[in-house]
């Protein structure tokens, strides 16, 4: 029995049939259990004898049964280790990092820029009242230069905003005629354009607003002067053009002279070698008034700018649309490293 029972132990290669195997010998009717059970039967010599030898093959049993699972388990983890082997040196897959769109990194750089000539950062709403995006600015209902900014009107009285100009109203009447100040404010702006190469729906503005006492047409060209040099170079030229804005007194338009090409890049530059980057001037006495400024005291400056035109600009880029398509192979190009 115990030779039998060894040799079936020995042939064995799955788990499942050593348990088999354990049952069929030590289990409530294995062949074991039977000798042992017939035990009563046999003569009071017979019986310790029968029963020493039986312990022995039991034992016997039990242990080529515990050796064998173990070598069996063992088998299978290294089998499982085999299969589930990681080559470690073999190079990883790449993994796609994204980064700042363009116009961001665009507008954090200008908001340094002037945060560095002492100017706080403002923002005010995309959805404006008919007051702050027009009124406040000189722009009364009616007035025809309303014409010159198709807007998207909500209701009566509030529509989205279609410049950055509201937000010069918003500052002044918080600061309510006591103090003056220096502020820019980026943000969206939305005009009833339809979409082409150079004009979109949405896009974005940085505002500029200098109020204080004795502000003067030269403080707005020194200004853009050094704005366009830090941004340009230092080899650009600015030159200031007659323009109108009902909330600008006078009014002017900025253009920056633009060379053609270079080793690192070439500049969008078209015929007269001047290119036009912002509308600008002195503050309107009617909005400085309406803003809480006595206009005998104070005066100011402001200026508007497109920094999706300055991206153009910078980057050679020829259709204001590729900033809003979403086309990674544009985007990723300008993913600083
Ligand atoms: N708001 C004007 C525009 O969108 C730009 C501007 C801003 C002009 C500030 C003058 C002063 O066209």
């Amino acid at each position: 029995l115990q030779a039998d029972a060894l040799q079936r132990i020995a042939a064995t290669e799955t788990i499942r049939e050593l348990q088999d195997i354990k049952v069929a010998y030590l289990g409530k009717k294995g062949s074991l259990t039977g000798v042992l059970r017939g035990m009563g039967k046999l003569s009071k010599e017979e019986r310790p004898v029968v029963g020493e030898i039986a312990n022995h093959v039991r034992t016997a049993i039990t242990t080529a049964l515990e050796e064998k699972t173990e070598k069996l388990e063992q088998a299978e983890l290294e089998k499982q280790l085999e299969e589930e082997t990681i080559d470690v040196t073999l190079p990883g897959r790449p993994v796609k990092v994204g980064g700042p769109h363009l116009l961001t990194n665009i507008v954090q750089e200008i908001e340094d820029l002037f945060i560095g000539m002492g100017y706080e950062v403002r923002e005010g709403p995309e959805v404006e009242t008919d007051y702050f995006n027009f009124e406040a600015l000189n722009l009364p209902k009616n007035h025809p230069a309303r014409d010159m900014q198709d807007s998207f009107y909500i209701t009566n009285e509030l529509l989205l905003r279609t410049h950055t100009s509201p937000v010069q109203a918003r500052t002044m009447q918080e600061y309510n005629g006591e103090k003056p100040f220096k502020m820019i404010c980026p943000g969206k702006v939305y005009r009833r354009d339809t979409d082409d190469a150079t004009h979109s729906h949405q896009f974005t503005q940085i505002e500029g607003l200098y109020v204080d006492k004795n502000v003067r047409m030269s403080d707005l060209k020194g200004t853009l002067d050094k704005f366009a040099k830090k941004m340009f170079g230092e080899d650009r030229e600015i030159r200031l053009r007659p323009s109108f804005f009902p909330f600008t007194e006078p009014s002017v338009e900025m253009d920056i002279s633009c060379k053609v090409c270079d080793g690192k890049g070439c500049s969008v530059c078209k015929g007269t070698g001047w290119i036009e980057i912002l509308g600008g001037g002195m503050v309107h006495p009617k909005v400085l008034e309406m803003g809480g400024y006595d206009p005998e005291v104070y005066s100011g400056f402001a200026f508007g700018m497109g920094p999706e035109r300055i991206a153009m600009l910078k980057y050679g880029v020829n259709d204001i649309r590729n900033f809003y398509a979403n086309d990674i192979r544009f985007l990723k190009q300008y993913h600083k490293a």
